[in-house]
């Protein structure tokens, strides 16, 4: 029963509990107006610490979309946040209007402040480097209708594996199911963190190999997770810039690619994917981010505890 609850991380929903966001997110791609009112009369309050374009537009046009209504910042100084409030004092405020909140910060765990001091439904838009479970609802919503499920999967994940959150989200999820392998392609400097490969690859004996080149492995691969070198969480210019174009995908690179490919990438992209791949059929990173709304829709009827018959 996932009414009521935070979304904090990915293992805050079990393997059951995932398939039924997936499944009721299903049935919205396929009869959307048939959920156009399930949330009429409640609200969202979107609080963004940080900038966004799908995580918060795609929140917003959930609940848009099931009928419901939304308020909120994209700016923090245009809160009273920039007066020094709290984030305990803001999330108990905002729980006096809104049904559900949705929160991006840059720091680490801020979301789960909030959620210790509300009883409303706080879901993590992404916490400095660390989580963003509802983009692993987006990935995993689009391997599923590809791939039908999540075992014996080869992963693939390039480029700012130390920074990036929604890679951490990824393999903690992925994590679950059998036959699961990575392949981390990514400069030394770049490595996922000591919590993420031995916490969580190690701890639950998941196959995983590191490896600094990209064509050697692509015939390998069923899924290729590309990310952006994360430049906001460099503590100097230099280190981007001598990082930040390491691993840049091109045809010339998937010539030796399965067929069935996926290739994905949370966006926004800089230049790590050459636009030339975007019209291969292989590319999924457009059809993952218009997933991502529809899996918002499931998410938040999920937590409000709303059903429609
Ligand atoms: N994938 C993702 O989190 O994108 P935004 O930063 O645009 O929300």
């Amino acid at each position: 029963m996932l009414k009521g609850r935070s979304i904090l991380e990915p293992m805050d929903m079990t393997t059951a509990e995932l398939e039924e966001i997936f499944d009721l997110a299903d049935a919205i791609i396929d009869d959307p107006e048939k959920f156009a009112h399930a949330c009429d009369g409640k609200l969202l309050a979107t609080l963004f610490y940080e900038p966004s374009t799908r995580t918060r537009f795609s929140f917003e046009a959930a609940m848009l979309r099931l009928g419901g209504k939304v308020i909120g910042f994209s700016e923090p100084n245009s809160s009273s946040v920039a007066k020094g409030e709290s984030i305990a004092d803001t999330i108990r405020t905002i729980a006096c209007y809104a049904d559900i909140a949705v929160m991006r910060h840059p720091k680490e765990g801020a979301p789960r402040i909030a959620a210790n001091n509300t009883d409303m439904p706080v879901i993590n838009a992404g916490d400095g480097g660390h989580m963003h479970p509802t983009q692993t609802l987006t990935d995993l919503l689009t391997i599923r209708r590809r791939k039908g499920g999540f075992t014996n999967l080869k992963i693939g994940l390039c480029g700012d594996l130390k920074f990036g959150r929604t890679v951490h989200s990824l393999i903690k999820a992925m994590s679950r199911y059998e036959g699961v392998e990575f392949i981390m392609i990514s400069p030394e400097e770049l490595r996922v963190p000591e919590y993420v490969r031995k916490g969580v690859l190690e701890a639950n004996n998941v196959p995983y190999r590191e490896v600094k080149k990209m064509k050697e492995v692509m015939p390998e691969l069923d899924v290729l997770y590309m990310t952006r070198v994360q430049r906001e969480r460099f503590f100097n210019e230099e280190d981007y810039i001598r990082l930040k174009d390491r691993y840049i995908l091109d045809l010339e690179k998937i010539e030796n690619a399965k067929e069935d490919l996926m290739i994905l990438h949370p966006l926004p992209r800089v230049n790590e994917i050459a636009v030339e791949v975007d019209n291969d059929p292989r590319a999924l990173y457009f059809e993952q981010a218009k997933n991502g709304m529809f899996v918002r829709m499931s998410l938040i009827m999920k937590l409000l505890g709303i059903e429609v018959q």
